[in-house]
């Protein structure tokens, strides 16, 4: 029986992290080349340093509230993003690699039913929408989708089984993040999910830098002339995928990176918050804004530190690029407590049982707001909750399925509305392929017949 190769044995033994080599000898060929493969790519000495981070550590030195500039585009504004996208300039990244667990589902999230009368998923209503605006500009819009290994197969067989949208060839691609290990808060030791595997978990959507430089995509994109990269979430139906105002903007300041921003009303919502850090572009998540700051308040009365984070970004291809190569290449790690089941080689055990909740592990993420602070220049655009951002994140409660139908509806009821169609009380929902907006649906509002019932305008 071979013996783990000798150098490796070391460091393990250095970094106290022996035991999982334990039962060695009982492995198959295959197991024990796949543990030496997992092994070998830890760096044990950030794992240590990363375990002793203090939360505070995470925080810039200064800051303060963040400039914005309303989402009002001028019609320049968006001639200059149709442009871009009509010359094939701009690319779509959707991150999914997250499953719906705070839902109940262990599915892809971008499964989750989210249009409020079809049902039609969180991948369908992105897909449509990347679909239509290749349609509106003549232009296939590179779509890029990255998985996790737990959402990888279902994802890939969700875009291989929808035949209603007839993407180019190549259009859309589908990259999978990395994953980091776990490791005990306590002891530092890395957690096993099963006798001789490393219990491993996606490395945050900032994993989404590297993945797509060593995939191969980055320079794909640059070699098919893309210049600009708008980056969203996939739990979030009402976004305005490559919206053409924010584009022109984007290009017109010659901005590096441009977020979206929608105003936090209550100090405790669980959104990111955009502050400008000695004249960079930062977000604090809502983890670390000290409970003070969250709170405070100015003349006006309005929340100081407002500018909460829908996760809406655009990124030019230029800085991709320089934040994946050089020195720069890495975003920092970020530690997060977390109740994981995992198997005790001491013991033989699987702890905790399931259903158990209390933090027994760390686990680290790369989050892709991490990349701001390195753009030279950036835009921070203040959009409306109402038409940009009604997040599907937990079962009940805020930010739930129930909230984000209440929240699609009434953009649509307001949508139609203002082009004067009479839906005599009924629900409408209205798909991505009818209208992406409310210019759309005013200039198709006319030729609607009147509305008797619930209706899907599709
Ligand atoms: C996130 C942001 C928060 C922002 C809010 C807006 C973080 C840490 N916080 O919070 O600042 O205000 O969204 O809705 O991101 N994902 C991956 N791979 C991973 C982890 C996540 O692809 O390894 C994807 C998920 O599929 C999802 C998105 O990233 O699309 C957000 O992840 P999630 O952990 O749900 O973040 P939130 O806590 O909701």
């Amino acid at each position: 029986m071979a013996p783990p190769p000798q150098a490796l044995l070391a460091r393990l033994h250095e970094a106290n992290q022996a035991h999982v080599l334990r039962d060695w000898d009982a492995r198959g060929t295959g197991a024990r080349a796949a543990l030496v493969a997992q092994l070998e790519a830890i760096d044990f000495t950030q794992l240590e340093a990363l375990r002793v981070a203090k939360p505070a550590d995470a925080l810039p030195p200064r800051f303060a509230p963040v400039q914005v500039t309303p989402a009002v585009f001028r019609a320049e504004e968006k001639a200059r993003g149709v442009d871009a996208m009509r010359s094939g300039k701009v690319a779509a990244l959707l991150v999914a690699g997250g499953q719906g667990t705070r839902l109940g589902s262990l599915q892809p999230k971008g499964l989750f039913p989210a249009a409020p009368l079809s049902g039609a998923p969180l991948y369908q209503l992105h897909a449509e929408k990347v679909f239509a605006l290749s349609s509106h500009y003549e232009r296939a819009i590179p779509f890029l989708v990255m998985t996790s290994p737990a959402t990888d197969t279902l994802t890939r067989t969700f875009f291989a089984e929808n035949p209603h949208l007839s993407f180019a060839p190549d259009q859309v691609r589908l990259f999978q993040q990395d994953t980091m290990p776990a490791i005990c808060p306590h002891s530092g030791r890395l957690l096993l999910e099963a006798p001789g595997k490393l219990f491993l978990s996606p490395n945050g959507h900032g994993g989404a830098l590297t993945a797509l430089a060593d995939s191969g995509l980055l320079a794909e994109l640059r070699a098919r002339g893309v210049e600009h990269v708008f980056y969203f979430q996939v739990d979030n139906p009402l976004v305005k995928v490559c919206d053409p105002g924010f584009i022109g903007r984007h290009i017109a300041h010659g901005s590096e990176v441009s977020s979206k921003v929608v105003f936090k009303h209550d100090p405790a919502e669980k959104v990111g918050v955009l502050v400008d850090a000695d004249g960079r572009c930062s977000i604090i998540e809502y983890t670390l804004l000290p409970k003070e700051l969250a709170h405070e308040r100015d003349d006006a009365g309005e929340l100081r530190y407002r500018a909460g984070s829908p996760a809406i970004h655009l990124f030019s291809l230029t800085f991709l690029e320089r934040v994946t190569s050089g020195s720069a290449a890495a975003l920092p790690y970020r530690p997060a407590l977390k109740c994981v089941t995992h198997y005790d080689p001491d013991t033989g055990a699987t702890v905790p049982a399931p259903p158990a909740s209390a933090p027994n592990a760390i686990k680290f993420e790369r989050f892709i707001f991490d990349s701001l602070p390195h753009a030279e220049r950036w835009l921070a655009v203040e959009t409306r909750r109402e038409e940009e951002f009604a997040p599907i994140k937990n079962a009940t409660g805020p930010d739930s399925p129930e909230t984000s139908s209440v929240a699609q509806l009434a953009l649509y009821a307001t949508w139609l509305a203002r082009a004067g169609v009479e839906t005599n009380g009924n629900l409408v929902e209205i798909s991505p392929l009818y209208a992406l907006d409310e210019e759309e649906l005013a200039a198709k509002a006319k030729r609607l017949p009147p509305l008797t019932g619930p209706t899907i305008l599709q």
